[in-house]
């Protein structure tokens, strides 16, 4: 089959995709966006993790076929999506639901070219920043995940509670990091949106 969909801002296609095919085998391999990591691929730890139309989901419980006409961001198209996100709501931290990152809002929204595609080039976005900031990146491997989901909990809460930030982040598991810079790599980043006038 055919599926159709938006990833990071931009209409991708793929043709001959069969039923079990997950969206995280497309996104990897298909699209070339290597990002999203395959560790478990059974939903465990987190680190396929990405947006199906603004909701965290892991990419390897998804079946291709369910994102047909939908919405995907990955971390590689993050700090563009921050970006917009500021724009649209200068200040960040809206309120649940009133947030600028609708559906509608994404559809509207457009990559601005290779880089944006890739993520190479572009500035990074405050969580990425965060995490480089706070020492929250040990090997790396289960921070994509780690970063859609926490950008996703900041859009949604700007002032967060370490109980937040673990619920939040509970479905992501890293082997390096003991979580504690992780979570100071979180109330850096809430921190810093709550300074921005
Ligand atoms: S690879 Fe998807 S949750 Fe582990
Ligand atoms: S930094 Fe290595 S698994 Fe998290």
């Amino acid at each position: 089959m055919r599926v159709n969909f938006t990833v990071n801002g931009r209409q991708q296609e793929a043709d001959d995709v069969w039923e079990g095919e997950s969206l995280l085998y497309v996104l990897r391999e298909r699209m070339g966006l290597p990002g999203s990591k395959n560790a478990c691929e059974q939903g465990e730890c987190g680190s396929c993790t990405v947006r199906l139309d603004g909701v965290p989901v892991c990419s390897c419980l998804v079946a291709a076929g369910q994102v047909e006409g939908r919405e995907v961001t990955t971390v590689e198209g993050l700090a563009d999506y921050a970006k917009h996100r500021e724009s649209a709501h200068p200040g960040g931290g809206c309120a649940s639901g009133a947030c600028g990152t609708s559906l509608q809002d994404a559809q509207q929204w457009k990559a601005k070219g290779q880089d944006s595609q890739t993520g190479e080039g572009t500035e990074l976005s405050p969580i990425q920043q965060a995490f480089i900031d706070a020492g929250a990146v040990q090997c790396g491997f289960c921070t994509p995940g780690l970063l859609v989901a926490a950008d996703e909990l900041l859009e949604r809460n700007d002032t967060p509670s370490d109980a937040d930030i673990r619920e939040a982040l509970s479905g992501n598991l890293c082997r390096c990091t003991g979580y504690e810079k992780i979570l100071d790599a979180v109330r850096l980043a809430a921190a810093r949106q709550g300074e921005v006038v």
